[in-house]
């Protein structure tokens, strides 16, 4: 039976998501209400800047009020995608406060300070839904949230930037150092003009953050993720990756310790086998990688960001939170019971490729493979090309096997005051074997 009396949305921000929210409201409508079970009005929507020309929204419906907005009294649901820390907290907060709901895309806040937010919304009996805050319109949060809560996830890996998984496969594809690629990614409009946040791996992490305190019931805040951007990525670490039958990509993965008893978050440029499915993530596309005790392997692929993807996600937040209004309940709140600890980035274990200048002449190979052995971590395999420059060089790489990230560490700078050893050209790790 369909409820007459709307529910009311409130919008706070208009911008690529915002009005791609309100489009559909507004041309959704009555698959909306048939969903929901009532029809769904657009009550508000707050912008920062009024005279910007926003079709199909009623004029009559724009404020710069915010606080005003979600202060109202008769908002079932509060959409905030504006972003930042503040004063998207203050309004999130007030709205609850206010007896709405709260759908949110802002993976920033979520990440820094998550538990505040469920706090609130669970003091005043309210929903949290912030599908579109990880991988746009990648069903993910749900999934980890709802359908896998029966399981067991032990590791979740992804590509969770589009905008680097861009630069990365260009420079793959065609061989382009990473300023090229850069400037194309630019061009195109999937790098912003300050790229930091995205090739620095920020977002990732805000977003590695979210998965790994949703998949291990613990919380985890941004300043836990351990973070490497890929902006040292070069064309001949591809060509190394190549050799080994791998491609790189700037990865989140949280995983939990084999004892079970702590977990790890972290953001870094990575090989990983052709073979696996997340190599055949092309362009800009995310895709997420999960493994599960009882379930297996899960794969989550699909668009990451853009208006309409995010704008999906949102709406699929907003059918269930008036879902669950209209069934006078809320969906699931915080679940950081496990309270388990994350571990620092040196108790990873994981394997590497390391790729050194080197001396070319007698007992070098033996003097760095002391070194390795001297800090515990096992060579797998070694590959060694002399110069033809006769400069009496090589190029040496090391792929070893998994050792501890602290072991590869005091590695690497034992070998730096190696008078052999002319440089470390590059190290990245090796995932998804
Ligand atoms: N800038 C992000 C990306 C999208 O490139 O994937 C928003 O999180």
């Amino acid at each position: 039976m369909m409820r007459t009396r709307p529910l009311k949305v409130a919008l706070l921000g208009c911008g690529v998501v915002g009005s791609e929210v309100a489009r559909i409201m507004t041309t959704h409508a009555d698959d909306l209400a048939a969903r929901i079970g009532a029809p769904v009005e657009l009550a508000g929507v707050a912008v920062r800047r009024p005279d910007k020309v926003r079709g199909g929204i009623d004029p009559a419906l724009i404020t710069t009020d915010a606080t005003a907005l979600v202060k109202r009294g008769d908002i079932d649901v509060v959409v905030e995608v504006i972003g930042g820390i503040e004063p998207a907290r203050a309004l999130i907060t007030t709205a609850f406060e206010h007896g709405a709901s709260v759908v949110s895309a802002n993976k920033a806040l979520l990440a820094q300070d998550g538990a505040t937010l469920y706090a609130a919304a669970e003091r005043h009996g309210q929903d949290l839904y912030y599908e579109a805050a990880v991988a746009g319109a990648i069903p993910l949060i749900r999934p980890l949230r709802e359908s896998l809560a029966g399981d067991k996830i032990n590791r979740v890996m992804g590509i969770v930037n589009g905008t680097t998984n861009f630069i990365l496969d260009k420079m793959d594809s065609t061989g382009a150092g990473y300023q090229e690629a850069l400037d194309e990614a630019t061009a195109l409009g999937y790098a912003e003009a300050d790229p930091t946040a995205d090739v620095e791996g920020f977002d990732a992490a805000a977003k590695a953050a979210i998965l790994a305190g949703i998949a291990f019931h613990t919380r985890v805040r941004l300043d836990d993720v351990y973070r490497e951007g890929m902006t040292e990525v070069t064309a001949a670490d591809f060509a190394s990756a190549r050799q080994m039958g791998c491609t790189i990509k700037l990865l989140a993965i949280c995983e939990r310790a084999a004892d079970g008893e702590s977990v790890t978050a972290r953001v870094h440029p990575a090989m990983i086998p052709l073979s696996h499915p997340l190599a055949s993530v092309r362009e800009a596309y995310n895709a997420v990688f999960v493994e599960a005790e009882a379930a297996g392997q899960l794969m989550f692929y699909g668009p990451g960001a853009g208006g309409s993807p995010t704008a999906s996600a949102v709406l699929g937040d907003v059918v269930a939170v008036c879902r669950n209004r209209l069934n006078e309940a809320t969906g699931p709140g915080e679940s950081a019971y496990t309270q388990l600890p994350v571990s620092p980035m040196g108790d990873v274990v994981t394997r590497y490729h390391i790729s050194l200048d080197v001396a070319d002449k007698p007992g070098v190979l033996a003097q760095v493979a002391t070194v390795f052995a001297e800090h515990g971590v096992s060579i797998d395999t070694v590959r060694q090309h002399g110069r033809q420059d006769g400069g009496g060089e090589a190029s040496l790489v090391v792929v070893t096997h998994r050792a501890p990230d602290a072991a590869l560490s005091g590695t690497v700078e034992a070998l730096r005051k190696l008078d052999t050893v002319r440089g470390v050209a590059s190290i990245m790790r090796v995932e998804g074997e």
